[in-house]
């Protein structure tokens, strides 16, 4: 028998305990729910297991258990819950990527000390099962690549914008109703969501420790319609795309929305569900498509971390515990981009980018001070310097970019 206190009894919780209740006759090793801490008891009076709901940690944690299993989500009181149940030598379980990506040393550090696995397959990407990937399935490799869409809320969001013409703020209140969305939802719009999750899986496949928020980040939110049409010119999508990738012995990283060919792998993966492609030296390419968000994929992920450790497949992860690796902003690579940049002199800017780059288009100038170029440019770092150059003109307004990956 192995007995479990829940912490969390929301979109995740309810999933995982679903999924505990159907699989009992498949596991020989009974699992039993001892405790569930809730915020608010009566929320749940009609929900499974209601009579070991409480929400009180001090019940809990008094409660007989083998594994605390964290999916409240946040960083506090998280954190000093997760910490309270390892000291306790007991098993933890998390989906929660803003606890492992900014705790995770010390958290991973306190497992160790205590003879006990940390286990966060939920923690990125949802369904899929990234995290036994690079931590097992791969160990004979070295990874030199992460490109990723990470996070459900935006890619449905950026989905019905692009494919059925939803506003921004009613593609957001859908994925808020489906359970994708955070409680917040900045950290999902904002790109923060996703920074953190591609910081988990670098440590992972680099093996050093990364800090998400040196991440070069940018959100979704400035994104409209006007971006789907002219990426629809390019035959291209819009996606939110994490990527890490090694440039000898630094790691360039970043989350931004980007142009991807409409034949590209990327842009068939769309609404919640994620992708991760992953370059190792050895295996060359894989790719995992699965659903990142949501009840059951996540819940999915969460109950076969409870597998592993009632099967003794126990981890210890030390990545996180590594020396930082030295991240950079801008890869040195071809960087041809769509820039709408916001002026009170159009022609001018015109004539300037001229001078800068070797190809340029043209593609709007009827907008009231706006106009949209296609520009070709050997590196981000120059057309990145170019924009920082005109920010100090008087007639600049404003710069939003869009590079094709
Ligand atoms: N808000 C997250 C997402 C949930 O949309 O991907 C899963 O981590």
């Amino acid at each position: 028998m192995t007995k479990v206190a829940i912490m969390g009894y929301g979109v995740v919780g309810s999933g995982l305990i679903e999924l505990i209740d159907k699989n009992r006759e498949k596991n020989d090793n009974e699992v039993v729910i001892t405790s569930i801490l809730v915020r608010n008891k009566e929320k749940h009076k009609n929900c499974s297991h209601y009579e070991v709901i409480t929400t009180d940690s001090e019940e809990l944690f008094s409660k007989e258990s083998d594994i605390v299993i964290e999916v409240m989500g946040g960083i506090h009181p998280a954190y000093e819950y997760v910490k309270r149940a390892l000291t306790l030598k007991k098993h933890v379980i998390t989906a929660n990527k803003d606890l492992i990506a900014t705790f995770g040393q010390e958290l991973f550090n306190i497992a160790k000390e205590n003879s006990v696995s940390l286990k966060f397959e939920a923690a990125v990407a949802g369904g899929i099962p990234i995290i036994k990937a690079l931590t097992e399935s791969l160990c004979g490799n070295k990874v030199n690549a992460i490109k990723a869409i990470l996070n459900g809320t935006t890619n449905f969001i950026l989905t019905k914008m692009g494919s059925e013409k939803l506003s921004y703020d009613e593609a957001l209140k859908e994925a808020q109703k489906l359970g994708f969305a955070e409680a917040n939802p900045e950290a999902d719009v904002e790109g923060y969501d996703a920074a953190r999750k591609l910081a988990i899986l670098s440590s992972l496949a680099f093996d050093k420790s990364f800090k998400w928020e040196d991440i070069n980040i940018n959100g979704i939110t400035e994104i409209d319609s006007n971006d789907f049409k002219y990426a629809k010119k390019f035959n291209c999508k819009i996606k939110l795309v994490a990527e890490a990738v090694k440039c000898r012995n630094k790691i360039y990283t970043s989350v931004k929305p980007v142009l991807v060919d409409e034949d590209s792998i990327l842009a068939k993966i769309d609404n919640e569900v994620n992708g991760v492609i992953l370059n190792g030296d050895e295996i060359g390419e894989l790719i995992f498509i699965g659903k990142g968000a949501g009840k059951l994929p996540t819940g999915s992920s969460v109950y076969s971390d409870l597998n592993d450790i009632i099967n003794c497949r126990f981890s210890d992860i030390g990545s996180f515990n590594k020396e930082k690796a030295e991240m950079i902003n801008y890869a040195h690579k071809t960087c041809n981009s769509i820039l709408r940049i916001r002026t009170s002199d159009k022609d001018e800017v015109v004539s300037r980018c001229r001078d800068i780059f070797n190809n340029i288009k043209i593609i709007d100038k009827s907008l009231k001070d706006e106009v949209v170029l296609y520009i070709e440019c050997t590196s981000e770092a120059y057309v990145q310097k170019f924009i920082e150059t005109i920010k100090d003109e008087i007639y600049y307004k404003g710069c939003k970019k869009l590079i094709f990956i």
